[in-house]
């Protein structure tokens, strides 16, 4: 098996520190998450965007989770600005793309619009609800989305996850120097439990690699914050996984709590990385009740898998069960609720912050310990 073709067939190369752009003086104001799209952007890591999305493509996203050429495609990446601001936009002109005062690219103008914002929540989201986090932010965002091809000129800060930021090309071409044929993709935004750390080593039995890919871009306030969960993940991989056969990367995408839809565009970015498997567990990128546990699998089934190009790997809700005396899920445990450990996100932060440990058989107590010294930290956790 070979590693597949970035998702349209190319890698998406749109970096050029030296482009020329002094003569170009309007800006556009980036937000956080708007950085890190014209950054995902502009190293292939959302190929085969080239840009942010016309009305045309955007339109087709949202109602057929394919852009306008049929290419699957399940979140639409647009940039927004206010109403107010688009009377400066202007067709066929550049404009630099800034974040704090500072040019991170720039991009060519080709149209704006006025996204049906209520109808994007409804078929991206399934909800309308404000107390959705990713529906929250997409009505907060401004209201105008403006289109056109981009390039970027300056990357943004990597701090902490300097050594593991790896471009599509360079881990594809780590993952070609290993002589890995098979590697499964993991996407998390928390810490390694022993959950993720059970379905990722089942995986694991059955492909040549695995890359960890925590999502480290914006998340909610109350998710743990990026450098501790990146602490977490290198002493386990350090202590409990084979180093040859497991490559860690940051996904440096902002979490859009889409669950079923961002299923399927965690698993195309993880094929632009050269993942041949995604790992699909229960209820992922969900938050809330607002999606079925396993509504992020069933959604595979709306594609081909000649037209995603990378395979889904489909896991039940595992746990710790008392009596069986390792991990299990429904499909090995024959016991009841009572001699399993399940901890939702929320308890387990309740329980730190009340000086509670949760049971090791929940998580390893080097992920506890890196977590309560992130909460004494008092970073954002
Ligand atoms: S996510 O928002 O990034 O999906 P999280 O980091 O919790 O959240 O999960 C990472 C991956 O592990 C997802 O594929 C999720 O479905 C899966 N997963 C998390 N916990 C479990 C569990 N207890 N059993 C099975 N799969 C799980």
């Amino acid at each position: 098996m070979a590693l597949p073709k970035p998702h349209g067939g190319n890698l998406i190369q749109a970096f050029d520190p030296n482009y020329d752009y002094s003569l170009i003086e309007k800006e556009i104001k980036l937000d956080a998450i708007a950085l890190s799209d014209l950054e995902l952007i502009g190293v292939g890591l959302f190929s085969p965007l080239t840009g942010f999305l016309g009305k045309r493509d955007y339109e087709s996203v949202v109602k057929r989770m394919r852009l306008s050429d049929d290419t699957v495609w399940s979140i639409p990446v647009t940039l927004p600005v206010t109403y107010e601001n688009s009377g400066e936009l202007e067709r066929g002109k550049s404009f630099k793309l800034t974040f704090n005062g500072d040019v991170y690219g720039v991009i060519h103008v080709s149209e704006w619009y006025e996204p049906d914002l209520a109808t994007e929540a409804r078929e991206v989201y399934k909800t309308e609800d404000l107390d959705h986090p990713g529906v929250n932010r997409l009505f907060e965002r401004g209201s105008v989305y403006v289109a056109g091809e981009v390039i970027l000129i300056k990357r943004p800060e990597k701090g902490v996850a300097k050594d593991v930021w790896l471009e599509p090309k360079e881990t594809r071409a780590l993952f070609q120097e290993k002589g890995w044929n098979t590697v499964v993709g993991f996407q998390t935004r928390n810490p390694v439990h022993r959950a993720h750390e059970y379905i990722q080593k089942v995986a694991l039995e059955t492909v040549d690699g695995l890359f960890l890919n925590p999502l480290i871009g914006e998340t909610k306030s109350d998710d743990i914050a990026a450098d501790v969960r990146l602490k977490s993940y290198r002493i386990l991989l350090e202590k409990y996984y084979p180093k040859e056969r497991v490559q860690l990367a940051v996904y440096p995408a902002a979490m859009r709590y889409a669950g079923p839809r961002e299923a399927i565009f965690h698993a195309i970015a993880r094929k632009n990385f050269g993942c041949t498997h995604f790992i699909v567990g229960r209820d992922h990128a969900g938050v809330g009740d607002y999606y079925g546990t396993y509504d992020a699998q069933y959604i595979f089934n709306e594609f081909t898998e000649e037209e995603l190009g990378i395979k889904p790997l489909f896991f039940e809700h595992s746990f710790f069960c008392n009596k069986c005396e390792g991990m299990a899920s429904d499909k090995t445990c024959p016991h009841g609720t009572e001699d399993r450990v399940i901890l939702s996100g929320t308890k387990v932060r309740e329980m730190l912050r009340n000086g509670v440990l949760p049971p090791s058989t929940f998580s390893r107590k080097e992920v506890i310990e890196v977590l309560i010294e992130g909460l004494n930290q008092k970073t954002p956790v």
